[in-house]
């Protein structure tokens, strides 16, 4: 069946009531996107233009989407949020397709084969509307859904707040997907009754419509975790965490391994190189690539950087939007964050800071440093307990390390400042001006021995004593 035959309208004006949050529930993330994504991803890839129903939050929804830049993607309003009815009849003006698909903007599990599988089904059948139905007896995750009832050869969707009977003999839910003859929608949608009790209009009353009229209904029965709808945060979790599932078991079947899986968040749009093991706690999100062969120690968060091949990552360390060559050691305890590019077989070692810096290969941070707007050539090494002062309380000046150079500990390098390749700083220096090659640079007090003071004090009585001493020493 050629794709043009189709078009599909998306419900997002709806007022997530029971999200009790101030936007709407279609703007939260799931695995680092938004809910409302999914379903535009799925219809984008079966090629099918899909036009938007927006209302509540519209223009937070509409800057989302156009800041995914989707094929084809067109807007109607919905004025006044009267129900799923009222949604798709405000869109009449739009439907120019032999079959209209219909689904709610809030089920982010839903896979494209399942509605490749509900429109054959319904060409198949010639059927004047078809319809996604899932199984659960559970009278408590199927609270809220609208349920079919068939008594007699006919058919209805019961909605939640009107059924009144047992959930475990009408145990078939309304997953919320529908395709329609266009010329049956169109003859009908405009025959919808407002419900006293919400004073809505509901789409699914339609299929009580096609029932009375004996015109053929299909349905497809999907597994309910595929179409969950969210209406709650508590929805939204358990949504999360089986697409969260679902992203780990096919990293696993690419060869990644997950020592405690069920503790690890992975992104939709997150990448692992097969071989690279992901521990306890790792949270990898947004856009973030890992090559093969790394390691991800517990805990440690890193969000739209890239990582290249055999890079570990020690516990609890936090990387930002920063590009990590191959075979570089990072932490425990590293925070590495805003922009950084560090180069092959470096090493940023335990509570070190970096920002806005761009590293070299096999240059080595190892302990206890704050590295801020800096050029650090190759081969470098920053001696433990650096600090480049890179921000005088106006602007951030840039600091460069030339190649080969050394810094000795407890450094402090006043930005902006060059140590030119081959030169190194003696312990406890504060560098203030540039070091040429090849150059040792001292910039600390000199020492001086003081005979026997030492003695003295020990001999002093009481503190006071000691405190005089100290000031005749000065
Ligand atoms: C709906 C179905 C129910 C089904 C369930 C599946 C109806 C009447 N009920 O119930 O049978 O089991 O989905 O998850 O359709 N929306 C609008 N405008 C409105 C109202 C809602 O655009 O005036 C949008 C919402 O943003 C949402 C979708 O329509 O994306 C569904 O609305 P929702 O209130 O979540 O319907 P449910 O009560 O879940
Ligand atoms: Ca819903």
């Amino acid at each position: 069946m050629a794709r043009t035959q189709v078009q599909a309208i998306v419900l997002a004006a709806g007022r997530s009531s029971r999200f009790k949050s101030d936007t709407s529930k279609l703007l939260f993330t799931l695995c680092g996107q938004e809910m409302i994504i999914y379903p535009l991803k799925t219809l984008q890839e079966l090629a099918i233009p899909v036009t938007l129903v927006v209302g509540y939050k519209k223009d937070h929804i509409k800057r989302l989407i156009e800041h995914h830049s989707f094929d084809s993607v067109s807007y109607v309003e919905q004025p006044h949020q009267l129900g799923t009815g009222d949604a798709v009849a405000s869109t009449a003006n739009l439907w120019y397709a032999e079959h209209v698909l219909v689904m709610n903007g809030d089920m982010p599990l839903i896979q494209p084969d399942l509605i490749q599988e509900l429109i054959q089904l319904h060409v198949n059948k010639d059927a004047a509307m078809s319809f996604v139905i899932a199984h659960n007896s559970d009278p408590i995750s199927s609270a809220g859904y609208g349920r079919i009832v068939t008594r007699d050869q006919t058919m209805a969707i019961i909605e939640a707040r009107d059924f009144k009977g047992d959930p475990t003999a009408d145990c078939f839910i309304n997953a919320g997907i529908y395709v329609f003859k266009r010329e049956f929608i169109k003859k009908y949608i405009n025959t919808l009754r407002t419900h006293e009790n919400s004073q809505e209009l509901y789409l699914t009353d339609l299929v009580d419509i096609a029932s009375r009229q004996k015109l053929p209904i299909a349905t497809v029965n999907a597994p309910f975790d595929t179409v969950r709808g969210v209406n709650t945060l508590k929805e939204l979790w358990i949504a999360e965490q089986i697409k969260r599932a679902e992203i780990i078991e096919h990293w696993m079947s690419q060869g990644v391994r997950f020592t405690c899986a069920q503790s690890t968040h992975i992104d939709i749009n997150v990448s692992i190189g097969a071989g690279t093991c992901i521990d306890t706690g790792a949270q990898i999100l947004s856009a973030t690539r890992i090559g093969k062969h790394s390691y991800i120690m517990p805990f440690s968060y890193i969000k739209n950087s890239v990582l290249g091949e055999q890079v570990t990552v020690y516990s609890h360390s936090v990387i930002t939007d920063t590009t990590i060559s191959d075979r570089v050691n990072v932490g425990p305890f590293a925070h590495i964050h805003n922009n950084n590019n560090i180069g092959a077989g470096s090493t940023i070692g335990n509570f070190v800071e970096i920002s806005r810096t761009a590293i070299a290969h096999d240059t080595k941070i190892k302990h206890h440093s704050y590295i801020g707007n800096a050029h650090i050539g190759a081969r470098v090494n920053i001696g433990a307990g650096t600090i480049i002062c890179n921000y005088n309380g106006v602007n951030k000046n840039t600091t460069v390390i030339e190649e080969d150079a050394f810094i000795g500990s407890n450094n402090s390098l006043i930005a902006p400042v060059t140590i030119a390749h081959h030169a190194m700083t003696a312990a406890g220096s504060v560098i203030t001006e540039d070091v040429p090659p090849h150059a040792l640079a001292i910039a600390r007090a000199k020492q001086i021995n003081k005979a026997d003071y030492a003695s003295k004090l020990r001999r002093s009585v009481n503190i006071d004593a000691a405190i005089k001493i100290n000031e005749t020493m000065e």
